[in-house]
């Protein structure tokens, strides 16, 4: 039996910088892992299963878990079967990347359980094809990513922050949102991401004046929950305010634990989290 965990992240600065021919969006993100994170339980069996706890309420087969299961096993297709159990702790429509991080462990969790050893351009190839930031999922520390999110240059970083997570009851499909948005806003040179917030260890106000969400503009202005909880965040001392990837969480940075806690004690009604700094 293999027990691993899957983390959300949350996007420090999302840009989206043009529509391509493929549909798609080219973006430029700072990907951020958080202490919140999935438990995924994997265990030898015939057929392939895949429960979760709290119950999904979709057929298995339209869980990227057993998609990324279906995908390793074309490539190794003397493989058995398997049951994966999952404990969804991390919110879904919430932009914090949970069911990608699901899927990236996967394939991780089945390369140990069934003891293959994909190379690692089959597993970003595989992951890519599951979604446009599972890639990031394989690999630890913090990441630029290019691309439609799939480029990726990782780098370890020291969060020294107190990160606030909070949710509304709110669940937003990443694909309506890249529907619906604000193409007005829409910057077209990316920002050295790494550049500015390695500045704004020494300087945090930066931050508030660099770092935006493309999402936002028509994502706070048809949730007004939303825009509130932003406000809330910054009136409570927050350094950096901003929504998660397409939302509908809301992170925010603080100084302190108490901070913290000050911010998400007015959402009693909400998903609410706290990680501390990294170590
Ligand atoms: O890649 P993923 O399955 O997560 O994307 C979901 C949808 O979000 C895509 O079908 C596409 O409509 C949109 N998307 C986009 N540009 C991106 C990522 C996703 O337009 N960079």
């Amino acid at each position: 039996m293999i027990i691993l965990k899957a983390y959300a992240k949350i996007n420090l600065g999302l840009e989206i910088l043009y529509k391509r021919g493929d549909g798609y969006h080219e973006l430029n993100t700072m990907f951020l892992r958080t202490c919140l994170a999935d438990d995924l339980l994997f265990e030898q069996d015939d057929d392939i299963t895949v429960s979760s706890f709290p119950d999904m309420g979709i057929p298995q087969e339209d869980n990227l878990v057993y998609k990324a299961t279906i995908l390793l096993k074309e490539n190794f297709p003397d493989t058995p079967g398997c049951k994966i159990h999952l404990k969804k702790n991390i919110p879904s429509g919430a932009g914090l990347g949970g069911g990608s991080s699901d899927a990236a462990i996967t394939l991780k969790g089945l390369a140990a359980l069934w003891n293959i050893v994909p190379n690692s351009s089959m597993l970003h190839d595989i992951a890519s094809r599951l979604g446009s930031d599972v890639p990031f999922f394989l690999s630890d520390g913090a990441a630029i990513a290019r691309g439609r999110g799939e480029k990726l240059k990782h780098f370890e970083f020291t969060s020294p922050w107190w990160i606030a997570l909070i949710k509304p009851n709110i669940s937003i499909s990443t694909a309506w949102a890249y529907q619906h948005l604000d193409h007005d806003l829409v910057q077209r040179t990316p920002s050295d991401l790494k550049e500015i917030i390695k500045k704004s260890l020494l300087d945090p106000n930066i931050l508030k004046k660099k770092v935006f969400n493309h999402f936002e503009g028509s994502i706070l202005r048809k949730f007004p929950q939303i825009k509130y909880i932003k406000e809330k965040m910054y009136s409570e001392g927050a350094i950096l305010s901003l929504l998660s990837g397409s939302g509908s969480t809301v992170f925010g940075l603080f100084e302190s634990q108490v901070l913290c806690e000050s911010a998400i004690s007015h959402f009693d009604n909400y998903f609410t989290y706290i990680c501390p700094p990294h170590k």
